[in-house]
């Protein structure tokens, strides 16, 4: 069978690719090894991270917050098959949508193991033992991202486990360890931490969320540390051991001492690789450099013409909108259009509570880059809508432009962060200054006011509330 366009891997990278070239009249198809579309965001990512930490953050409130909304119920039980059942609803309903889409689309679906026999032929190997080939005038390579282990951390998926398994645990822990306080471990240490696990993280940087505006991770820790989470920073794990029923995690400090924490469940989330196995590159003419698969910044393209790479597999923030913008990206060069990603605005969101979203630059790196700059800082306690909901951590911190006043980066955590960093892209992409913002009416009571108030404060002190 002869494609204008086929697909290899079904994540937002990889579907979002396969539909706009459908869209721009492509005959296009998707392979996928797993029988469920979706990639790692809808199945063992994104979604199912998130629907374990609205379910954990539901039990938090119950037992911890009503009370003081004048709720009284009985202690509430966690009935940990059921939140993990609501969750694999959660991904069922999204696995079913795309499906749907590649209809609507006329996207051809093909399931199995995708390798390539040359430039332009894929070889797609099914679960029954058959295999099938198929050629492409476009092929995009979608592949995705595998969590990084490391050899001295044996993972056995039971005791020792990656984010995959800590989406599926039939029991809550009584004491997770978990190793590296990035994105990974600061949602589902959250998600176990709430559901009253004592959470440990060992983390080799001095802070959580380490390459976030550093305000974020302190504020963060604060947070976290309230659920009784306690943390090992500047501590670099050397081994990991299953002793059965608990397993005990041996790290050195700063001072070269040895130290051991032991706990019942070990979550590793160190980071995560791109995955190319199996894919047979060679045969197409392509390797990797340090995992990646190389591509042209202007096209996408790597560095045989015809074939394309997006999303986790290359270079860039391992995130599904980053994925999904490559995915539109490389089907309009495809079909000749000049399209444009500013890889400055992309946004990075913490769902832990606080929320943590930032866009644009960290204060670390304009020092770094020795750019003269200005903040401005507002604090949620400050605002009538935090305090009425009762969500009054966090703070919004913009950092402009010294001279011009134009926003070079701004830093929320605080409650829907998530979604109030949109603002701050919307502004960032028109190139607003701080003032610009300042000015604009933001309704009342709102917690996007704390958004006006920071840059009030960025330009010439003037937050109103402060
Ligand atoms: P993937 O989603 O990894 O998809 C690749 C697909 O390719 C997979 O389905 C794989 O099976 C398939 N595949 C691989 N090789 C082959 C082959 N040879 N043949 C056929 N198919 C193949 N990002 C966010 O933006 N927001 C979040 O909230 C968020 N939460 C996350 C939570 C967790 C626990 C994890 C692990 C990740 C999270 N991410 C989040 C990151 C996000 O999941 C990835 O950035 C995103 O999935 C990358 O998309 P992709 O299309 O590049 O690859
Ligand atoms: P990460 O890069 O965010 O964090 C890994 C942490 O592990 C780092 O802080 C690092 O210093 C630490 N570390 C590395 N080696 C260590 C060692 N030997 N001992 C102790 N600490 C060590 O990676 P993570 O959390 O695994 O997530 C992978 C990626 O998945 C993220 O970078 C992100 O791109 C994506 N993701 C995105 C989410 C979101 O957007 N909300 C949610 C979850 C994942």
């Amino acid at each position: 069978m002869q494609y204008d366009v086929i697909v290899i891997g079904s994540g937002p990278g990889g579907y979002v690719a396969a539909i706009r070239a459908a869209q721009l009249g492509n005959k296009t198809a998707i392979i996928e090894k797993y029988s469920v579309l979706g990639g790692t965001c809808l199945n063992v990512g994104c979604i199912p991270s998130k629907a374990l930490l609205d379910s954990s953050e539901h039990f938090h409130n119950a037992a911890h917050t009503f009370a003081d909304h004048g709720i009284e119920i009985s202690a509430p039980k966690i009935n940990i098959e059921q939140m993990i059942n609501r969750k694999s609803g959660v991904v069922k309903k999204m696995n079913d949508g795309i499906n749907f889409l590649m209809k609507k689309n006329k996207i051809t679906v093909y399931n199995g193991l995708g390798s390539f026999v040359d430039k332009s032929t894929v070889n797609v190997a099914k679960a029954d033992g058959t295999s099938e080939q198929i050629t492409g005038k476009n092929i995009i390579i979608a592949t995705g991202s595998k969590p990084t282990v490391l050899p001295f951390i044996p993972v056995d998926k039971t005791r020792i486990i990656t984010s995959t398994e800590a989406l599926n645990l039939k029991e809550v822990p009584k004491h997770l360890v978990v190793i590296g306080a990035g994105v990974i471990g600061a949602e589902l240490g959250s998600v176990y931490a709430r559901l009253g696990a004592k959470v440990s993280f060992v983390e080799f940087a001095d802070s959580m969320i380490p390459t976030m505006d550093k305000t974020m991770g302190k504020e963060l820790q604060k947070a976290i540390k309230k659920l009784g989470a306690d943390y090992y920073f500047s501590h670099k794990v050397t081994g990991v051991v299953n002793n059965g029923d608990d397993v005990t995690v041996t790290a050195r400090n700063s001072k070269d001492e040895e130290v051991q924490i032991t706990g019942d469940y070990v979550l590793v989330c160190i980071g995560r690789r791109p995955y190319t196995d199996g894919l047979n590159l060679e045969a197409a003419g392509l390797t990797t450099e340090r995992g990646k698969i190389e591509v042209d910044e202007h096209t996408l393209q790597t560095k045989v013409p015809g074939i394309y790479a997006i999303g986790d597999v290359i270079r860039g923030a391992m995130l599904a909108h980053k994925a999904e913008e490559e995915g539109v990206f490389v089907a309009e060069t495809i079909a000749g259009q000049k399209p444009h990603i500013n890889y400055n605005l992309i946004p990075g969101v913490v769902y832990t509570w606080p929320e943590v979203a930032s866009v644009g630059k960290t204060e670390e790196e304009l020092k770094a880059a020795g750019k003269a700059y200005k903040t401005g800082s507002f604090p949620f306690k400050a605002l009538g809508r935090a305090t009425a909901s009762g969500d009054t951590d966090g703070l919004v911190k913009v950092l402009a432009d010294k001279t011009t006043d134009e926003i070079l980066g701004v830093h929320i955590i605080g409650a829907r962060a998530a979604d109030m960093i949109a603002e701050a892209v919307v502004a960032m992409e028109y190139r607003a200054s701080a003032e610009d913002v300042a000015r604009m009416s933001h309704s009342h009571p709102t917690y996007t006011e704390a958004m006006k108030e920071a840059c009030l404060a960025a330009t010439e002190n003037r937050a109103i509330h402060t």
